[in-house]
């Protein structure tokens, strides 16, 4: 068990990532459906997005649904469809009084009807918010983004906006759903995987990876602030050494 008191508050993330997963495992180590999993998923997104915001983090960009999640069996993504919706609705108040501006990734178009209305209209609701910024990955695809950017960056060349020798990394990191965000410090994957499934694969190109078996519906601020603590003691050299890095 880490000593939460170890945390820097002087030294927190700017834009912490989170691949939330384990609902499935949680409901069916219990004998029960894996909605359920996801229901009791939704209390750590409540708590986690209190803790972030409390601790000083900017930016959460959470893994909520993505692009291959399609794929589930209906009733799980109908179950899905409905907890965002019910999620959306029932904390819009709190995330607008704690100041949270909430942001979408992905391809909102492909959501219900009924899920996009409520989730503009939090947007909406938020737009002027100035406290943390809370990025849900909904029908998201790390691929699909960058394919997104390209057809765009190819279409400004067309028009003759922009030439193609101007394409630098600033104009890819401007065409994505992130644009004006800096990219991920952490990146927090529960449920043990070791892989990204295709979550963020331009961002993440330098976070720092930590990876817990703690499954979702279990991993609360406690399990977030060890996770802070492990990226404290992480050096983070973008290819210096480690000699270079100490010195500067
Ligand atoms: C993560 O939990 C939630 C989503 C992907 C929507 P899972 O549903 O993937 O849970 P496991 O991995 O099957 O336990
Ligand atoms: C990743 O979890 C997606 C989300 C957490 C939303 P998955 O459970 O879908 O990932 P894989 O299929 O095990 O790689
Ligand atoms: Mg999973």
């Amino acid at each position: 068990m880490t000593d939460t008191t170890e945390l820097d508050l002087g030294n927190i993330p700017t834009n912490v990532a989170i691949i939330m997963d384990g609902n499935g495992r949680w409901a069916q180590n219990r004998g029960l459906p894996r909605p359920v999993g996801h229901k009791h998923g939704v209390e750590s997104v409540q708590d986690i997005v209190r803790a972030a915001a409390k601790l000083g983090v900017k930016i959460l960009t959470l893994y909520a649904f993505s692009t291959e999640n399609w794929n589930r069996p209906p009733l799980e993504v109908q179950a899905l469809m409905g907890l965002l919706k019910t999620f959306l609705q029932n904390e819009l108040k709190t995330i607008t009084d704690n100041n949270v501006c909430l942001k979408c990734l992905g391809q909102k178009e492909r959501l219900p009807n009924e899920v996009r209305q409520v989730l503009d209209n939090a947007i909406a609701q938020t737009a002027d918010n100035n406290g943390l910024i809370l990025n849900l990955a909904l029908s998201y695809g790390g691929r699909n983004e960058i394919v997104r950017a390209v057809q765009q960056i190819a279409a400004e060349c067309r028009q003759g906006l922009i030439k193609p020798e101007e394409i630098d990394d600033a104009l890819v990191s401007a065409h994505l759903d992130t644009a004006g965000q800096p990219d991920p410090d952490l990146l927090i994957r529960t449920g043990g995987e070791s892989r990204l499934s295709n979550f963020l694969l331009w961002q993440l190109s330098y976070a720092e990876i930590y990876i817990t078996d703690t499954l979702w519906p279990d991993f609360r601020k406690n399990d977030f602030i060890s996770a802070l603590i492990d990226f404290q003691n992480r050096q983070r050299r973008f290819g210096k050494t480690s000699k270079q890095v100490t010195e500067s």
